[in-house]
C-alpha cells in the first residue's frame, strides 16, 4: 500500500515511533528518516537523510532525494516544538513577546509550510498518497474555551489554514493527494512533559498508542478528506 515514505522530525518521539510502526507493519515500504540529525538505524529499508529546517536548499535536496526513484505515498511532517530556551506557553498576554511569537510561527508554521512546498509536488500522482502534517486542537478557533499558550494556538492555526490552503491547489495538479493536519492527542513526549501533571486520567497517550490510531486515520483517508484536521480518534476537527 505504502512504497515510498518520509518522515520528517525523524529523531522525535512522535516521529521516531511513526517510523517503527510504520516498518513493522509495512515491511515491503522504504521509509526515508529525515532529520537535522542522522538516525541510526540498522534497518536496510530506512535510509536516515540529514536536513537544515531553516535552508530552504537543503529541503528541496532532500525532497528531490527521497522521489528520485519512487514518488512519495506517504509523508510525514512530525517537526514541531511547544517550549524550549526561547519559549514558555503564554498564560497571559502579560507574557507575550515578539520574539516567542516570531520563534514558534517559524517553528511550528514556517518549516512546516517549506517542507510542504517541495515534498508536496514529490506525491504519488498514480495511487492515493497523504501529506500530513502534525498540528494540533488547540490550533482550532472554534474549539479555544480556556485560552492562553497565545503563540502555539496561533501558530498551530496558521499550520491549519496552510494546509486547507495547499490542499485546495493541490487539487488542480494532483487529483490523488490528500493534504491533511493531525492532532495526536496529549502524547507522553519532551514536549508534553512539562504540562503532564493536571492531566486528566486516562488523556496521556503512549507514543505507541497515539501513532497506531492516527496510521488507521491515515488508512482510512480518501479524496473528499483533503485540507482537513483529524484527531488520533479520525474526529474531524473544526477550524
Ligand atoms: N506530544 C504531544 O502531546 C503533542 C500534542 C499535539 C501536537 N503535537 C505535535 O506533534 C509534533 C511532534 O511532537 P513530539 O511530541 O514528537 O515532540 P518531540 O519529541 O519534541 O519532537 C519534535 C521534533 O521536532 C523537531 N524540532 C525540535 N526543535 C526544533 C527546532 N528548533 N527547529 C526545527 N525542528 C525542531 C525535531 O526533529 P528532528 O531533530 O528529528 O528534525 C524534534 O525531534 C509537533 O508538531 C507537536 O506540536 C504533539
Amino acid at each position: 500500500m505504502y512504497k515510498n515514505i518520509a518522515i520528517i522530525g525523524a529523531s522525535g518521539t512522535i516521529g521516531s515511533t511513526f517510523i517503527s510502526h510504520l516498518s513493522k507493519n509495512y515491511p515491503e515500504a522504504h521509509i526515508h528518516a529525515i532529520s537535522r540529525q542522522i538516525i541510526e538505524t540498522k534497518e536496510l529499508a530506512i535510509t536516515p537523510h540529514k536536513v537544515d529546517y531553516h535552508i530552504e536548499d537543503s529541503i528541496q535536496n532532500t525532497a528531490h532525494e527521497v522521489s528520485r526513484e519512487l514518488p512519495m505515498d506517504l509523508v510525514i511532517n512530525a517537526t514541531g516544538i511547544l517550549h524550549d530556551d526561547l519559549v514558555t506557553p503564554e498564560k497571559s498576554l502579560r507574557n507575550l513577546t515578539s520574539q516567542s511569537m516570531q520563534h514558534l510561527y517559524e517553528i511550528d508554521c514556517i518549516i512546516p509550510s517549506m517542507i510542504a512546498k517541495y515534498f508536496v509536488p514529490k506525491l504519488n500522482k498514480d495511487n492515493r498518497s497523504i501529506f500530513a502534517a502534525l498540528s494540533a486542537r488547540i490550533g482550532s478557533i472554534s474549539d479555544n474555551h480556556l485560552g492562553g499558550w497565545y503563540s502555539y494556538r496561533a501558530a498551530k492555526a496558521a499550520l491549519n489554514m496552510m494546509i486547507k490552503t495547499i490542499s485546495i491547489e493541490t487539487k488542480r495538479s494532483n487529483k490523488n493527494a490528500i493534504i491533511v493536519g493531525l492532532h495526536p492527542g496529549t502524547v507522553d513526549s519532551p514536549l508534553s512533559k512539562p504540562f503532564q501533571k493536571n492531566l486528566p486520567k486516562g488523556q496521556l497517550f503512549t507514543p505507541d498508542f497515539s501513532i497506531a490510531s492516527m496510521t488507521k486515520v491515515l488508512n482510512r483517508l480518501a479524496s473528499k478528506d483533503t485540507g482537513k484536521l483529524f484527531a488520533f480518534d479520525g474526529e474531524e476537527i473544526n477550524p
